[in-house]
């Protein structure tokens, strides 16, 4: 009995212990995030063209996508240079941190082409977008949060799975659904998802 007690309080002081050090882990990766709320948006949601939002992204897709910037296999400018400093540690953090944020939840802009959205919304049942990118569209383990993802960066993250630029993890998932997609369709796909919440 007595050493159940002890392990008990050992456990409590654990506890305890851990919740500081967790909310000052938190703060910490807030304050190193700032810079990238600047252009992704105050809270991950982002209103800059060109700039995806990033919260509530599944966290292991964050962390590739991070890991890709920083080792140039995926190249861009901006991402490049910024992704060069972090650590390993930093990436998860960010991953963890930007995974647990609300999704976007403003309503969708009007819709000023809805014959569009109807084709965009059968291509992404009939090519299965769902199975891989969970119900929803929002998002599992590698595949990202497409639902609510900004127009033309769903438009142009198509397009460079298509030239190649981009080909993702392991079983190049991306490059084998573009393939199978002309350029119009692709901007129906673009046009629906982005209207999803
Ligand atoms: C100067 C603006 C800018 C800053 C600052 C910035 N980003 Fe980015 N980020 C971008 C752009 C633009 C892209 C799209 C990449 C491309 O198309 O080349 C991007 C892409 C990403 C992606 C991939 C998202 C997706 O859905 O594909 C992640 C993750 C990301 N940034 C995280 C971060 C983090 C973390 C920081 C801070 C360390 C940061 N960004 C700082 C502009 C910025
Ligand atoms: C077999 C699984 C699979 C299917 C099916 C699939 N995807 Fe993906 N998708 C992925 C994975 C994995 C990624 C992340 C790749 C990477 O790391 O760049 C991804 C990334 C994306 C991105 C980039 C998002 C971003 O923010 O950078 C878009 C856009 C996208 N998919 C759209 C679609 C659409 C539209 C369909 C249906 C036409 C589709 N996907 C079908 C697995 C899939």
């Amino acid at each position: 009995m007595k050493r159940r007690l002890s392990l008990c309080a050992f456990v409590v002081a654990a506890i305890a212990g851990a919740l500081p050090a967790r909310a000052e882990d938190d703060a910490a990766i807030k304050t190193k995030l700032e810079p990238c709320f600047a252009c992704h948006g105050e809270n991950g949601i982002s209103e800059i063209d060109g700039v995806p939002s990033i919260a509530a992204e599944p966290d292991i897709f964050l962390e590739w996508q991070l890991v890709f910037f920083r080792t140039g296999r995926v190249k861009s400018e901006i991402m490049g240079p910024l992704a060069a400093d972090l650590s390993d540690d930093d990436i998860r953090a960010m991953g963890a941190y930007l995974a647990a944020l609300p999704p976007i939840n403003t309503p969708p802009p009007p819709d000023d082409a809805p014959a569009m959205t109807a084709v965009g919304a059968k291509l992404a049942a009939s090519r299965n977008c769902g199975n891989c990118h969970g119900e929803g569209f929002h998002g599992q383990q590698g595949a990202a949060r497409i639902a609510g993802q900004r127009e033309e960066v769903i438009m142009k993250a198509l397009h460079d799975y298509k030239s190649g630029a981009r080909f993702g993890t392991g079983i190049a998932a991306m490059p084998e659904v573009v393939g199978q997609l002309n350029d119009e369709q692709i901007e129906a796909l673009a046009h629906f998802l982005s209207r999803q919440r």
